[in-house]
């Protein structure tokens, strides 16, 4: 999609904050630092306007970003960032709950793994919990700029079987240096969003 507009609407916390619009949305969950923010600016083709740090813990609010005036991205904080205290932890967990079993437009998480290394088990974790709550997702695996291409395939695949993912299903490579992986995470969004 040509990007023509796109603008932050509101960081939210709680359901009250969430845009009223009913459009079609997608968010982006993972662990933290893996790179989620980027992909959106990525997709946008705009440097920073998901704003990106390289120390994990950035995104700590429910960032949405309106696009077009026709779907919404949600930037999501991250998981699995242990120096951020437990009880803030919990917090967050329970705002990201909120948000992905009740928000109605919701029509898919993309849900972003670091594709040098195997799925940690916080990830694991949010995939299982995903799938039991039937939230529709689709795994991204980024940083491809990072190993070597030829490795590309077999990371692919280690992600795949530790995650469990059924048949027919493989994670999108993806890269925010390369642009790798762009066309087909649209593509993926027209068929998710019916846009
Ligand atoms: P939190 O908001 O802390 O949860 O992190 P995030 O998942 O939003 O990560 P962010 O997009 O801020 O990126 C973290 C770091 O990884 C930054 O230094 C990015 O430049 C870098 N990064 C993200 N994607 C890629 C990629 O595809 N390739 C490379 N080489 N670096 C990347
Ligand atoms: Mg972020």
């Amino acid at each position: 999609m040509k990007v023509n507009k796109a603008e932050i609407v509101i960081s939210a916390v709680q359901p009250e904050q969430y845009p009223k619009a009913p459009i079609p949305e997608i968010a982006l969950a993972g662990r933290s630092n893996v790179g989620k923010s980027s992909l959106i600016n990525t997709l946008i083709q705009r440097k920073n306007l998901a704003r990106t740090s390289s120390s994990p813990g950035k995104t700590q609010t429910l960032n949405f970003y309106l696009i077009n005036d026709i779907m919404h991205f949600v930037d999501l904080p991250g998981y699995g960032y242990a120096k951020v205290p437990k009880t803030l932890r919990a917090e967050w967990g329970k705002m990201i709950e909120t948000y992905l079993t009740s928000r109605e437009q919701l029509k898919a998480v993309f849900h972003i793994i670091d594709l040098r290394h195997p799925p940690t088990k916080d990830d694991k974790l949010m995939y299982e919990w995903m799938s039991h709550f039937d939230i529709p997702h689709e795994v991204i695996a980024t940083k491809h700029d990072k190993i070597p291409k030829t490795k590309a395939p077999r990371h692919a695949k280690i992600i795949r079987e530790e995650l469990g993912m059924p048949k027919g299903k493989h994670p999108i490579l993806f890269s925010s240096e390369t642009g790798l992986g762009k066309d087909e995470v649209w593509k993926t969004i027209y068929e998710l969003c019916d846009i």
